[in-house]
């Protein structure tokens, strides 16, 4: 009995080493695709040092490649970010968050719509290894047309709709601000923009909910104005397509898929547009589309239901039959 005491006693340092270890552990990100968006958004989380990554493509040699190179600039970042590039599901298995930038970006004249098949087919692959790999992860879909992908990898990994979301209200939401701010010369910190329903071309822009240090842009700009850089914000994703030619934005939406792999790492349980699962909000059942929603460590931690005009809601339902019928089209 006194024997069994001693040993508990000289062993008790250890388990508490084990358990503080385990908890001081980072975090772990694994991005499927490692293309523009998903590079750049690893680049992103390694600099911050807020989690180890984990960088998977299909083609070999380039997540490694990429990976490498990022992980000699860590000591530049004075980041302490592990981070690997691989081929292998196996190396993303017990990830926390996983963001899929896996498929095919739009080229000149396309509509985010037009990747609708072809990118089925990656994401539920993609979804199908993250069930099996990493079955107590949050998802964050990229991959167009992301609203529907993303319902595609709720239905896929089985997962609860808390866990599974998409990007696209924060990116829409950031080329509004940007466009006001040049517009109002104005910092873009101090504009608060808000855009819902789906990532595609009749998103949702709120100028009543978009504001300049709380003034509504309502009362700072005439409506033929407001309507002018609402059309450039729903026409923000093609607008670059056509400059660059070959691929489609990527830097405003890393930024913007960080800002959410930052809410949910940190619980910061920041009120931000995402693409979420809506079950009677908004009048709106059984669909993923975009809505202000609270991020934090559970994932989508709760849906913010703001009142609409009619016009408004006439919007946003449009958005939702435009999702709705994709949705349909691909038969999930
Ligand atoms: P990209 O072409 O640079 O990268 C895509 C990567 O996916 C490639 O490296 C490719 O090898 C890889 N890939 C293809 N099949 C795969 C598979 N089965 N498993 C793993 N990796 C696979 O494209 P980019 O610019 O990174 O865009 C990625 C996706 O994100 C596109 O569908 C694009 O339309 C979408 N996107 C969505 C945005 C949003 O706001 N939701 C914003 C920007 C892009
Ligand atoms: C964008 O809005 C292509 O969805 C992407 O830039």
């Amino acid at each position: 009995m006194v024997y069994n005491y001693f040993i508990f006693c000289l062993s008790l340092p250890f388990f508490i080493s084990i358990l503080y270890n385990v908890s001081a552990m980072k975090k772990k990100v694994s991005i499927i695709g490692a293309g523009n968006v998903g590079a750049t958004t690893a680049q992103l989380v390694v600099q911050s040092g807020l989690a180890d990554v984990v960088l998977f493509d299909v083609v070999e040699g380039m997540p490694q490649g990429k990976a490498l190179d990022m992980a000699e600039a860590c000591p530049l970042w004075n980041s302490s970010s592990a981070m690997k590039g691989t081929n292998r599901y196996e190396d993303t298995a017990g990830s926390d968050i996983i963001v899929i930038t896996a498929g095919l970006a739009r080229k000149p004249g396309m509509s985010r719509s037009d990747l609708l098949h072809a990118n089925a087919n990656i994401v539920r692959g993609v979804s199908t290894e993250i069930a099996q790999f990493s079955p107590y992860s949050v998802i964050i879909v990229v991959t167009n047309p992301m609203d529907v992908m993303a319902q595609l990898a709720w239905k896929t990994t089985e997962f609860s709709s808390k866990r599974v979301m998409g990007m696209g209200g924060i990116l829409d939401a950031s080329r509004l601000a940007a466009f006001l701010s040049w517009e109002l010369n104005v910092s873009p910190e101090d504009i608060e923009a808000l855009v819902l329903g789906g990532h595609g071309d009749d998103m949702v822009p709120l100028p009543r909910f978009t504001t300049v240090k709380g003034i509504p842009l309502t009362e700072l700009l005439p409506k033929k104005k407001i309507a002018s850089l609402i059309e450039r914000t729903r026409n923000g994703g093609a607008e670059i397509v056509a400059l660059l030619k070959v691929g489609s934005a990527y830097y405003a939406p890393a930024a913007s898929t960080f800002q959410m792999i930052k809410s949910i790492l940190l619980d910061e349980k920041r009120m931000l547009p995402c693409t979420a699962f809506l079950n009677g909000e908004y009048g709106v059942k059984d669909i993923y589309v975009g809505a202000p929603v609270i991020l934090g460590k559970e994932g989508v931690e709760r849906i913010v239901e703001i009142k609409l005009t009619k016009e408004e809601k006439s919007q946003f339902k449009k958005s939702c039959e435009s999702v709705r019928k994709l949705i349909k089209n691909l038969g999930i």
